[in-house]
């Protein structure tokens, strides 16, 4: 009987209860999507990358980003800056008792962040890495993660080294995006390398790029090994889907999730967002999320546009719910 591949995931003197992962995305893991993720399983969640400077600066709207659900248990902060001591000043302005876990950002590929010499700028000075772990290390006394990616470019692959400074600088773990910075988003990921990082540090590694589907997240743990995965995308519209991959790697199987509840999931998050931010700001916010819940489903196109303008709870309620009447589920 092979070992099951849903496990604990042990993070510095805490033992994460799974190894299934939700990713930093700038604009979508807000506490309302991250408090459906933790719900449906997923073993930690992470803010959306946050700027050490604005932090240090006391920057009102940086710290509306460090709010956590009532059920996240197991929430990271992702912070990002390229300087050790803004860097760990940063992490002592962190909320007490709010966090499991520092997350650091060197794969951020956006021309805004790297030309500030953050992201994924500092996968071509993996000193400046061990120093920044070490840094924020001794000032928070958290357990650091480093999320990184394979290298800058093809010609420059460099995650071999780069995981290793983090592991000497005291990294709890390492997530590599089996991409390099200029492949941004697109292109298939290597996760060959994921193999082989794991040959090569002592420390945890867990696998991101392209996790769109249960079976994704079975694959990759299974051919490379490797000790977690990081739903990013995939969860979008989809928080259900940590649901659906811990139920595939404990049974070998796993119900898929019916529309119904996949727009009770939508219209839960956009309640919890409202109450955040306001009924009007929310349902904005919300339009992006559409085409990720409605994604593969036939003759979708007019409640797409009806919901992409909706501006209230009610309409999206209308619009989603004439879909329920096409494809009763
Ligand atoms: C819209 C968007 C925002 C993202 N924001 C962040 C971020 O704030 N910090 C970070 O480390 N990665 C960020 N990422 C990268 C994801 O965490 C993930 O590593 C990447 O999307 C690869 O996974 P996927 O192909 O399964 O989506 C973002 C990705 C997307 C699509």
């Amino acid at each position: 009987m092979p070992d099951c591949l849903y496990r604990p995931f042990p993070l510095g003197s805490t033992i994460l209860k799974g190894n299934l992962f939700l990713g930093p995305m700038a604009g979508y893991t807000d506490r309302s999507f991250r408090s459906l993720c933790t719900e449906c399983g997923a073993s930690m969640t992470c803010t959306e990358m946050v700027s050490a400077e604005g932090l240090v600066r006391d920057s009102k709207n940086t710290f509306s980003l460090l709010l956590r659900a009532p059920n996240e248990e197991h929430l990271a902060v992702q912070l990002f800056g390229s300087d050790p001591d803004t860097m760990a000043r940063a992490a002592e302005q962190l909320p007490a008792n709010q966090f499991c876990a520092i997350d650091i950002n060197f794969g951020c590929p956006v021309p805004k962040v790297v030309k500030t010499g953050a992201g994924s700028a500092l996968l071509r000075r993996p000193q400046a890495i061990n120093s920044i772990i070490k840094a924020v290390r001794n000032a928070s006394g958290l357990p650091v993660t480093a999320k990184i990616r394979l290298g800058w470019d093809s010609s420059s692959i460099n995650y071999d080294e780069t995981a290793q400074a983090a592991s000497e600088g005291g990294a709890a773990a390492v997530c590599l995006h089996c991409r390099t910075r200029a492949q941004f988003y697109t292109g298939e990921p290597d996760y060959q390398a994921l193999s082989k990082l794991k040959q090569l540090v002592n420390i945890p590694v867990i696998g991101s790029g392209d996790v769109f589907s249960p079976e994704d997240a079975q694959r990759i743990l299974s051919d490379t090994k490797c000790d977690g995965v990081m739903f990013a995308r995939g969860a979008i519209g989809r928080p259900f889907i940590f649901k659906e991959t811990i139920e595939l790697l404990s049974t070998g199987a796993y119900n898929p999730v019916p529309l119904s509840i996949k727009i009770d999931f939508f219209l839960r998050q956009l309640e919890m967002l409202s109450i955040d931010r306001g009924e009007r700001t929310a349902c904005r916010e919300m339009r992006k999320h559409v085409p990720y819940l409605l994604k593969g489903i036939r003759n979708s196109a007019s409640v797409r546009q009806a919901a992409s303008t909706a501006e209230t709870e009610e309409e999206y309620r209308s619009a989603l719910s004439s879909i329920l009447d096409q494809f009763p589920v």
